[in-house]
């Protein structure tokens, strides 16, 4: 195509667009949100983007185990197919009622301190996400995981698994009874100790839809010393990470509350460990 030609497509192109906003305004009329008058363009809804560096990246040499598992060549997109969409799928009968509660179900009350997790998961506007798969995972009170990797010499707890879920309500609220984890040596430098965390994985409309993260506890003195909790690189972004301490939630003679809210994009997204695409 010569320069004219793409000239005049261009032109084309503007006038087929000022006729769909001529059109655009009509059919909206003048009581609508859109509506700016004449003359004055469309206004469109105000959209909060993330910004660049609200998520970790994938390779962060003082967090260790990122320098051989980060992606050597640039990431290849792969178009969603009806896969993706159709299965495996979670299905809302394959969350038990007692899920949420990590103290129950094994025979007897686990060690630690008692704690509930609340929050709510809402989008960029703060609208609930409704009925979302959250999904906790966590060590025991001594810092300790129910999983064959984890040799550190703290005891594991018979009463306590470490895994729980839930979906959220209309409001986007969820809620899980669970211990106050401890932390654990991880290796990654000397003396390497992780600031007190609980996971968090998130599922949307389908399998390929999931965001995970970790939340931490106010005061920690670890953070200073963790590469995992500094791979977020905007102190603003790590301060979205710590749950908040909640007086409300906390009940008497029974456990302390504290409050974690997600958000899923904006400026107040929650930082997760893999970037939104
Ligand atoms: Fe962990």
């Amino acid at each position: 195509m010569s320069p004219r030609e793409s000239a005049v497509e261009g032109e084309g192109r503007n006038v087929k667009h000022h006729r769909y906003e001529v059109e655009r305004k009509a059919e909206l009329g003048k009581t609508s949100p859109l509506w700016a008058g004449p003359g004055q363009g469309l206004v469109l809804a105000g959209y909060r983007r993330d910004h660049e560096k609200v998520d970790p990246p994938y390779d962060f040499p003082a967090y260790r185990g990122t320098i051989l598992r980060h992606p050597k060549r640039p990431l290849a997109p792969i178009p969603d197919a009806l896969g993706e969409v159709t299965g495996p799928l979670l299905g809302e009968d394959r969350v038990g009622e007692a899920d949420f509660d990590l103290t129950v179900g094994l025979g007897g009350e686990p060690q630690g301190q008692k704690m509930v997790l609340h929050g709510r998961v809402t989008d960029g506007d703060g609208r609930p996400i409704r009925g979302t798969l959250v999904e906790i995972w966590q060590a025991n009170a001594a810092g300790r995981y129910w999983h064959a990797w984890d040799n550190h010499p703290a005891p594991l707890d018979p009463h306590f698994e470490g895994v729980g879920r839930c979906l959220t309500d209309d409001e986007g609220r969820y809620r899980f009874i669970t211990i106050k984890p401890g932390s654990y040596p991880w290796g990654n430098h000397y003396n390497a100790w992780r600031p007190a965390h609980i996971h968090l994985s998130l599922f949307g409309r389908a399998f390929a839809q999931r965001l995970v993260t970790q939340m931490y506890f106010p005061g920690d003195p670890m953070f200073d010393h963790d590469p995992i909790f500094n791979s977020v690189r905007e102190p603003e972004d790590r301060a979205r990470l710590i749950s908040t301490f909640d007086w409300e939630a906390t009940t008497p003679e029974w456990a302390l509350g504290y409050r974690f809210d997600v958000v899923l994009r904006g400026r107040e997204a929650t930082p997760f460990e893999e970037v939104k695409s």
